[in-house]
């Protein structure tokens, strides 16, 4: 229960369980600090070893600002709600050793913000998020956001304007831990403007175009959707320079397959933009 407490300009090493343990209370801003198991200078031959937290947040209203965490299994595990992450560089333990940077878990609103944070090899996980908020960072070597369903729901969660870099092995940037149970709850999802080098863009808003002649297009949309067989909203324009108007309309939206059908045969280009997040009415 610890308040208004600065941990600043501290260097902790060697702990083997927490590095900085915050258990109720709230306000306690951590910031400019350097965290890790083992001294290193990243790389070490130990990595698959690291184990422990090097920051457990148990509480609200804390901050962790301008902070490394150089190793230990888990960078920083967070149960509560308005907590800030910002200037966080994890290149604790590679999520391929089985390491995870930052850990947002259930029960309860997450309400988190991380961001202008580097994610180095090691990524973030989020069980059931509500109220979420990733942007402004850096994602290095197939580092990665899984969203974990615990009781199936996704609310009010923006993935915006971070970007994202691997070694094209076909690693998604976002992707969905659906062990315990699909994601059945889903609104207000946003996960668009990232931009995306050696892996595989997902998002919650595409764009897509198909061209021919006949009177049926469909566009596909499973390689860059997030949630599977979901399409909330539709746009399209189809364009034909052939001498026949034709009829045209959405046929079908199911699979995340968009499907477009005219009266007659046309030569048409058709442009398709579909959105899985919108708020209901
Ligand atoms: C990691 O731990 C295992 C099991 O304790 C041990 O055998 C191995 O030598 C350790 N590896 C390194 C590189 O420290
Ligand atoms: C939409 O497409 C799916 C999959 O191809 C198909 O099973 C379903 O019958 C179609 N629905 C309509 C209304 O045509």
């Amino acid at each position: 229960n610890s308040l208004r407490t600065s941990i600043d300009n501290c260097y902790l090493a060697h702990f083997t369980t927490n590095g900085i343990l915050v258990r109720g209370g709230h306000e306690t801003y951590i910031r400019n600090s350097f965290l890790g198991q083992h001294i290193t200078a990243g790389g070490d031959p130990g990595e698959r070893n690291f184990s422990g937290t090097a920051i457990n947040i148990i509480g609200n209203d804390n901050a962790v600002t301008d902070v490394v965490i150089f190793s230990a299994a888990t960078g920083i595990v967070v149960s509560g709600q308005a907590n800030i992450f910002s200037g966080v560089h994890c290149y604790n333990k590679a999520t391929g050793f089985g390491g995870t940077g930052i850990y947002l878990k259930m029960p309860g609103l997450t309400q988190t913000r991380i961001v202008n944070s580097y994610l180095d090899y090691t990524g973030i996980v989020v069980e059931d998020p509500v109220q979420l908020h990733i942007s402004n960072s850096f994602f290095l070597g197939d580092a990665n956001i899984v969203l974990k369903s615990i009781k199936g729901v996704a609310n009010g969660v923006n993935i915006v304007d971070n970007m994202f870099s691997g070694h094209d092995t076909g690693v998604e940037i976002v992707q969905l831990d659906e062990s315990k149970g699909s994601f059945k709850d889903i609104q207000q999802v946003v996960i668009d403007r990232n931009n995306v080098n050696g892996m595989n863009n997902k998002a919650t808003v595409a764009r897509g175009s198909v061209k021919g002649t006949g009177n049926s297009w469909t566009v596909d949309f499973n390689k860059v959707l997030l949630f599977p067989n979901l399409i909330r909203h539709v746009q399209y324009s189809l364009s034909t320079a052939g001498s026949h108007f034709p009829n045209h309309a959405l046929r079908n939206v199911s699979g995340n397959r968009v499907e477009i059908q005219t009266d007659t045969d046309v030569p048409a280009d058709v442009f398709v933009m579909v959105d899985q997040g919108v708020a209901s009415l």
